[in-house]
C-alpha cells in the first residue's frame, strides 16, 4: 500500500541501492534513484536520472515532487580501489555529496539526508563493541573520504538546519553482491570442486573478524529508521550491523558447508592494506527503534548458495 512518501536513492544500480529499492517499493514508499549506471528495472522507479551526483539536473529530475528522505549511497565501495586510486575515491564522494546536500537545503529542507557511510570510519578500534561514540580514526582512503563527507554533513547540518542520518554500515552481503570475501570464497571453491581440487586459498589468517549484516536485515534497518519518530532534528548516527563478531574462517566454512562442497581452507597470511583485524559493533540504538535481526548468518548463507548454484 503507498504511504505517500518518496525517498531519493543516489547509488540506485548499486548492490545496497537496487535491494533498498525493491524494500521500500514493498513498504508503500515511492522511490526516484540517481547512478551513473542506468537502472536494472526501470518499471519500479518513479523518476530515474542516469547521471553522477556531480552532474544530475536536480530540478528536472524531481520535477516539483517533495522528498522525505534521501538515501545517499552512491560513492566507491572498496576499500582496495581507495587505496590503488584515492583521488578517485574521493571524487566519487564528495563533490556529489555537497552538491546534494546544498540542493537540499536550499529546495527540499524538510527532507532528511540519510548517508550511506561505513565502519571502515572507525579504522582499528582499541576496544570492542565499537560504538558510535568510539573516536573515528580510518586507516583507508575509503575511510577518510567517508569520515569527511560525515564531518561536512554534520557542519551543514549546523549551519543550514539540515537533518542528518549517519549510518555507519559494518560488512553487508547478500545475493548480487559480486565482490568482497563471500563471493570470493563461493567462486573459488565452486570453481576448486569442479576441477576436483580439494582446497581453496584465501588472504589473511582466517582469525580477522567482522561483524556482517544481511541485505534484507540492512534494508529493513534502514526502513526503521527513516520510519521512526524519535528523531527530532540536527544528526544522528547509527551502526548498521548484526552485533556479532564472526572469523573469516567461520563465514568461509558456513557458506562451503551450505554449497555442498568439500573443500579445505588455507590462508596466506598477508593482511591486505586498509583492512582492519577485527570489527564487532554495539547496535543498541538500531534495536531501541524496535529494529530485530532475521537472519542468521546460516540462514542468509543458505540463501546465498542458492543464487551462487543458479548462478554459476
Ligand atoms: N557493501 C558493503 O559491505 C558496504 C559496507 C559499508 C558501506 N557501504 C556503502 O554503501 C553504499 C553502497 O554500497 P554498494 O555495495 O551497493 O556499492 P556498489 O558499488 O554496488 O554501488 C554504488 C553505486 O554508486 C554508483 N556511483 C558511484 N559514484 C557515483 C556518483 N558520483 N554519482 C552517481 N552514482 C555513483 C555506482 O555506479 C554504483 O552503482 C556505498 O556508499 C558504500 O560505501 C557498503
Amino acid at each position: 500500500m503507498l504511504n505517500n512518501k518518496t525517498i531519493l536513492i543516489t547509488g540506485a544500480s548499486g548492490f545496497v541501492g537496487s535491494w533498498l529499492a525493491d524494500e521500500a517499493i514493498k513498504a508503500g514508499y515511492k522511490i526516484i534513484g540517481i547512478d551513473i549506471h542506468g537502472p536494472l528495472r526501470p518499471q519500479i522507479w518513479s523518476g530515474f536520472a542516469t547521471a553522477s551526483c556531480e552532474t544530475v539536473d536536480l530540478e528536472d529530475l524531481l520535477q516539483g515532487i517533495t522528498l522525505d528522505a534521501v538515501c545517499h549511497l552512491a560513492g566507491g565501495a572498496s576499500v582496495a580501489s581507495s587505496v590503488s586510486n584515492p583521488y578517485g575515491d574521493f571524487s566519487s564522494l564528495l563533490p556529489g555529496t555537497a552538491r546534494l546536500s546544498l540542493f537540499l537545503a536550499r529546495h527540499q529542507p524538510r527532507a532528511r539526508f540519510l548517508l550511506f557511510s561505513s565502519a571502515a570510519v572507525y579504522g582499528n578500534p582499541q576496544t570492542l563493541p565499537i560504538y558510535e561514540t568510539t573516536p573515528v580514526n580510518p586507516i583507508s582512503p575509503y575511510g577518510i573520504h567517508k569520515a569527511v563527507a560525515e564531518m561536512l554533513l554534520s557542519h551543514y547540518s549546523r549551519i543550514y538546519g539540515l537533518d542528518i542520518t549517519i549510518f555507519r554500515i559494518f560488512s553487508v552481503y547478500g545475493p548480487g553482491l559480486r565482490k568482497q570475501l563471500i563471493w570470493d570464497v563461493g567462486q573459488k571453491a565452486l570453481t576448486a570442486a569442479a576441477n576436483g581440487q580439494d582446497h581453496i586459498s584465501l588472504f589473511g589468517t582466517g582469525k580477522e573478524s567482522r561483524d556482517f549484516i544481511y541485505i534484507k536485515d540492512l534494508c529493513r534497518a534502514v526502513l526503521t529508521v527513516i520510519a521512526s519518530t524519535s528523531f527530532v532534528s540536527g544528526v544522528e548516527i547509527y551502526n548498521l550491523a548484526s552485533g556479532t563478531e564472526r572469523t573469516i574462517t567461520d563465514v568461509a566454512s558456513c557458506l562451503i558447508d551450505k554449497l555442498g562442497v568439500k573443500i579445505k581452507l588455507e590462508f596466506n597470511g598477508e593482511v591486505p592494506k586498509g583492512d582492519p583485524v577485527n570489527w564487532r559493533a554495539d547496535i543498541t540504538r538500531l534495536e531501541q527503534l524496535g529494529y530485530t535481526s532475521d537472519y542468521s548468518l546460516e540462514l542468509a548463507m543458505e540463501e546465498i548458495a542458492t543464487w551462487m548454484k543458479e548462478i554459476t
